[in-house]
């Protein structure tokens, strides 16, 4: 198969790209496109030149597989990468049109603006999307946009990575004609008109740079919002120097400028860290005994029991995806706060201009309020979002294991209690599952898919396949404790609260891991979601603590005196109206009293240990949780701290974090840690079993 074709049509050479999935930019593409632009030019009955994509895309991008080649050392970096190509194309004597559909993504638009023309379906997107992997455009991408689309814009489109629609793209003047019809046809046609006029090379297009006291204030400005919207990112920062360098500079050299500064992205270690994730979001779907092919169950309607925090959100995403909902609660009162959430959402939604009216009244159509069982029967998946009570759940499993048909998927959003217990209260354990969204549903990526001991294979594939419905990352898990994300957090709660208790003021432990990268710090977050949670839990489960284990104590007492978080103003730190965040003194000397009544000596604590406690605990639970064979990958944990837990993507999750520490170091930290405080930090087996052997988490996998 050979990766590029080409035709002629009527005195229009057409050279059609064809690498299949998304027609990457290989190597080998880049040789082969040359090679037919060669043949075309050199073909006298051929006076311009269409190229476009086979499939769904024009080109969406490098191969990114190869960027991990080239990072890793195995495969050499290109010095030059597109530009021979992209001036081969450039200087073509015979105009050169782009015939773009789906994506036209980094080396895709790279290439795209090469050309002389570009045409578009409205569908299509065009952007430099390198930012989204800690890369930025290395293929000149810095210097060609802004002079199709303006400085302000290209330096935007540059940092964060951001597509833009064919017809934006047309309004800007990256695109030149929108093709409602057949694009290679219309393409074809487009390109004899304009086959008689003399080429016009975008690296010589200067008109859309403006002068230097316009741009004075413009990189400035883009840096301060990189700098808020992607915190801690290096890659889009680096972007806008490529583009504001290459104002001092001749074209060229400002593409080898370019293409050094690619480089030091690429080897970076925040590159490394997104490819991975990215890589990993996509080997969720791999799961050894549910492979590929397994059958699965269709669902077109869906039931949820509860419609409070969770119920209602996860409605809204079942509606989302067009699937029909009934929403049944015990009272109308109940019944009524869900609708009304949900109907608040979506007004919030069409505020913000990101939804029309009529989407949203479709979307409150597809969700049917409902007191009774009645539909029940005919419904392909229910979801349990009730209270967090095993009696109550199993109570529900029974109830619905009798009316629902024998092929509808039960599943549970319980977040800690057993699959396998719920599942006991039915006949059919097979159809029972857990689906444990994150709150609040309808926003966060997350869906832990919890497999039970009898959970079928066909309603796994279902699930997953149901996730990907949904817009959502689904991630098996096996059915511990808290299964995955919530018995790691609660490791990584636990220190956080301890340093506290030790000596740290809540501000310190929060600013650290806020500025290690984490979306929010621990304590901020306890507060966010109420501290009177976990309270009510550990209430009720008090009996179930072991005698002599120590156990932070300091929200027990911040609920004691009403101190909820912020729903009541305050609770590790004050809140005013607005929910602003303030330290609070009176914190402190709670604290310092409540500390010195427990017998605690108070100490100075670093930065570092704070990072060291929380984090390596998230670690040693995760190297125990991957030697239970609870997640079949280093990489689907990364996944689920990534998408579930604001944990920064840039370092790639807290295995791959522990991975490029070195886990011989990491097991070192722990030991010493184990020496100091005692029996928590006992080392995880695979931890030492790793490091002793030099190995790393990712190279470590149970689903082999
Ligand atoms: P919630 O208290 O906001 O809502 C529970 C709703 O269930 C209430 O509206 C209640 O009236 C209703 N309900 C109770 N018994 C019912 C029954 N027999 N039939 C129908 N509805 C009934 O609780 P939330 O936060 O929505 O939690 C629901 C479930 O989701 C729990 O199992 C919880 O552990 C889990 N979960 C909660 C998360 C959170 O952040 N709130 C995150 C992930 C899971």
């Amino acid at each position: 198969m050979s990766l590029v074709n080409v035709k002629k049509s009527d005195g229009v050479g057409l050279l059609t790209i064809d690498n299949p999935p998304v027609n990457a930019l290989s190597p080998d593409v880049q040789y082969a496109v040359a090679q037919g632009i060669k043949s075309l030019v050199g073909d006298e009955g051929v006076s311009a030149i269409v190229v476009h994509g086979t499939g769904r895309n024009f080109v969406a991008g490098a191969d990114i597989k190869k960027f991990v080649e080239i990072s890793m050392g195995e495969a050499p970096f290109s010095e030059e990468g597109l530009q021979p190509l992209l001036r081969l194309i450039e200087d073509c004597p015979k105009p050169v049109v782009m015939a773009i559909h789906g994506f036209a993504l980094g080396g895709g638009l790279e290439l795209a603006m090469a050309g002389h023309y570009r045409v578009a379906v409205p569908d299509a997107s065009l952007g430099q999307a390198e930012v989204k992997l800690g890369l930025m455009p290395g293929g000149g991408g810095t210097q060609r946009l802004p002079r199709l689309v303006g400085l302000k814009k290209g330096v935007e489109m540059c940092y964060t990575g951001d597509p833009i629609s064919a017809r934006e793209a047309t309004d800007l003047g990256l695109v030149d004609k929108l093709i409602d019809g057949d694009l290679v046809e219309e393409s074809i046609a487009f390109a004899r008109q304009i086959s008689s006029k003399k080429p016009l090379k975008t690296r010589e297009r200067v008109e859309k740079l403006g002068t230097p006291a316009i741009n004075a204030d413009l990189f400035d400005a883009a840096r301060q919002a990189a700098r808020i919207k992607y915190r801690n990112l290096e890659a889009p920062l680096v972007a806008i120097d490529a583009v504001e360098a290459g104002l001092q500079l001749a074209f060229e050299e400002a593409c080898r400028l370019e293409r050094q500064k690619f480089k030091s992205c690429l080897f970076s270690s925040q590159s490394k860290a997104l490819i991975h994730v990215f890589f990993a979001e996509r080997d969720v779907v791999k799961i050894p005994d549910v492979p590929k092919d397994t059958p699965t169950f269709s669902v077109k309607s869906a039931a949820v029991l509860g419609a409070g925090t969770m119920g209602a959100g996860i409605a809204m995403v079942l509606a989302n995806a067009g699937i029909a909902v009934l929403l049944k609660e015990t009272d109308q009162t109940a019944l009524d706060r869900g609708r009304a959430s949900i109907q608040k959402n979506y007004a919030n939604a069409i505020k913000r201009g990101r939804m029309t009216q009529a989407l949203a009244d479709g979307r409150m159509k597809l969700i049917t309020p409902a007191l009774s069982w009645d539909g029940f029967e005919k419904t392909d998946l229910v979801i349990e979002a009730a209270f967090e009570n095993m009696a109550l759940k199993k109570k529900l499993f029974q109830h619905l294991d009798n009316i629902c048909k024998p092929t509808a998927i039960l599943a549970s959003n319980t977040s800690t209690l057993s699959i396998d217990e719920i599942a006991s209260a039915t006949t059919r354990p097979e159809f029972v599952i857990g689906t444990h969204f994150f709150s609040p549903a309808n926003v966060m990526k997350l869906l832990e898919i919890v497999r039970g001991k009898a959970t079928q294979k066909e309603v796994i594939a279902s699930c997953m396949q149901l996730a990907k419905k949904i817009g959502k990352i689904g991630v098996l898990v096996g059915n511990g404790k808290g299964f995955v994300g919530n018995r790691m957090f609660h490791a990584y709660r636990r220190e956080a609260q301890f340093l506290v208790e030790e000596g740290a003021t809540p501000d310190q432990v929060d600013t650290a891991l806020y500025d290690f990268g984490m979306a929010m710090g621990p304590l901020a977050a306890a507060d966010l979601a109420g501290i009177d949670v976990g309270w009510r839990i550990r209430q009720e489960h008090r009996h179930l603590l072991e005698p002599g284990v120590r156990q932070p104590f300091i929200e027990n007492k911040l609920c004691e005196i009403g101190r909820y978080g912020q729903k009541t103003g305050a609770g590790w730190y004050k809140y005013d109206e607005d929910r602003t965040r303030t330290s609070d003194p009176e914190t402190g000397a709670l604290v310092r009293r409540w500390r010195s009544e427990a017998g605690i000596q108070q100490r100075e604590i670093s930065t570092q240990e704070i990072l060291d406690r929380c984090l390596l605990a998230l670690v040693n639970e995760g190297a125990r949780i991957l030697d239970e064979r609870l997640a079949l990958r280093a990489g689907d944990i990364d996944v689920i701290f990534v998408n579930g837990y604001g944990f920064p993507a840039y370092r790639g999750g807290p295995m791959w974090y522990a991975d490029s520490l070195g886990l011989d170091s990491v097991y070192r930290r722990v030991c010493k840690l184990q020496q100091d405080l005692g029996s928590f930090w006992e080392p995880a087996r695979l931890l030492k079993k790793l490091a002793d052997a030099g190995q790393t988490f990712s190279s470590h996998s149970t689903a082999a």
